[in-house]
């Protein structure tokens, strides 16, 4: 197709669009080799399958979704979401305290819609995002779509740690160039690489927001994706105290992850600030950006959610659930990195979540040569993503030899 018939339909910015997505090219690549035939380890995706290829989802996610009553579900939720719900999300992240009363959220298309809230209100077009080198692919696309920008900092330094120094700079710059910031970070159980942020990291981060100047908005935002996955992640409010005495603090919780319910696209945006006028224009901002965009969310999809974290019965037979999961993902990253020793592979300490990866500066070429081995992963500026949440644990030698083969 050439470009003149195509820009017929599509203006240039729709045009630069085609193919952009490396994570469903890559699935969509094993897809096309399993319907001739083979046999093909398929790492790409991040929604956890059981190791028959079927989507693990929570028992009691199912039973929440499938007694929601059509007649509540069909009408619109409220533009922001169910205050009700909101209320659960809530006190689901924050701890029982002050944090509480300073927070307002509003409900959005999954985790990503409340990426999407954070891009567009705490940014101005032309503005950047920090992020760490390693990071979720879609930030840049959600960036590139809003007229916003990314710019990176180094994820871990020589030894291995991450990488406060460079966030500190790199924050610095930012402050200095564009005069407000916005630092995404996701922890616990970070994709792509597992690692989960320690109490030093936190306060190390903590310190370098400080340093940003008085007269520079500040907005962190924890992506908390794979909070439910993780254990112990409660390190942070130390820092996240630390960052309401400089700006605002930003909270993107998902269903997806938390309750396997990817597809009902329920996320939401706790946004954090002591000063209630500010919070209120935040609130107000949050909430037209809703009707600007896709209005409100599935409201099938928020009442299940609500069951799921106010009744006892269900949100206990959940947490039970997902444990299971994460026995899962434990087994299969024992497997995985009990395979690679010895064979020059190295990735970053994998504390949990659905991902590890593979460090290396040749990411594109290292995919190529896997796919030639039937082996489809997502490359990502300096690593190789591995799914471990797709990928069963009897195959978890046979990738490792086939990474050994391609570095
Ligand atoms: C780090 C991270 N953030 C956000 C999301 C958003 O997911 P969703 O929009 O399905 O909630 C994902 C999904 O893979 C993720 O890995």
């Amino acid at each position: 197709m050439t470009r003149s018939i195509l820009s017929h339909a599509l203006a240039d910015a729709g045009l630069a669009l085609r193919s952009n997505d490396v994570i469903f090219r890559m699935h969509g690549a094993a897809r096309e080799r399993r319907a001739e035939g083979a046999d093909p380890i398929d790492a790409t995706l991040g929604a956890l399958v059981y190791d028959d290829g079927s989507l693990a989802v929570l028992p009691s996610a199912v039973r929440a979704i499938r007694e929601v009553r059509v007649e509540d579900a069909a009408g619109y939720s409220p533009l922001s979401g169910r205050p009700d719900l909101m209320a659960a999300i809530e006190r689901d992240v924050l701890p029982e305290g002050p944090l509480r009363d300073i927070a307002t959220t509003v409900m959005t298309p999954g985790g990503t819609g409340a990426i999407y809230q954070a891009l567009v209100n705490f940014l101005d077009p032309g503005q950047a995002a920090l992020v760490s080198e390693l990071h979720w692919g879609p930030y840049g696309m959600l960036a590139d779509r809003t007229d916003r920008r990314l710019e990176r900092f180094r994820t871990f330094d020589e030894d291995g740690a991450f990488d406060t120094s460079a966030l500190r700079e790199a924050l610095a710059r930012q402050a200095a160039e564009q005069g407000r910031v916005l630092l995404i970070l996701n922890t616990p159980g970070q994709n792509p690489t597992g690692y989960t942020l320690s109490e030093a990291d936190w306060s190390g981060i903590a310190a370098a927001v400080e340093a940003v100047p008085a007269d520079v908005p500040a907005t962190v935002l924890l992506d908390l994706a794979y909070v439910r996955y993780v254990p112990e992640p409660e390190a942070w409010w130390d820092a996240v105290a630390r960052f309401l005495e400089r700006g605002t603090v930003l909270l993107a919780w998902t269903a997806s992850k938390t309750f396997t319910l990817y597809g009902a696209r329920i996320g939401a945006l706790v946004a954090l600030h002591p000063t209630d006028d500010i919070r209120a224009g935040i609130d107000q901002a949050l909430n037209l950006t809703c009707r600007g965009t896709w209005t409100a969310c599935n409201h099938q999809g928020q009442l299940g959610v609500l069951r799921l974290l106010e009744d006892p019965e269900l949100r206990a037979g959940a947490d039970a659930e997902r444990g299971r999961l994460i026995d899962l993902l434990e087994a299969r990253w024992d497997a995985f990195s009990g395979a690679i020793a010895g064979r020059g592979i190295t990735t970053p300490p994998w504390h949990g979540g659905f991902f590890t990866c593979v460090l290396t500066d040749d990411a594109d070429a290292v995919a190529a040569r896997l796919t030639e081995r039937d082996v489809f992963a997502v490359p990502v500026g300096g690593a190789i993503r591995l799914a471990l949440c797709a990928v069963p644990e009897s195959r978890m030698r046979q990738l490792a030899e086939a990474i050994g083969a391609s570095l």
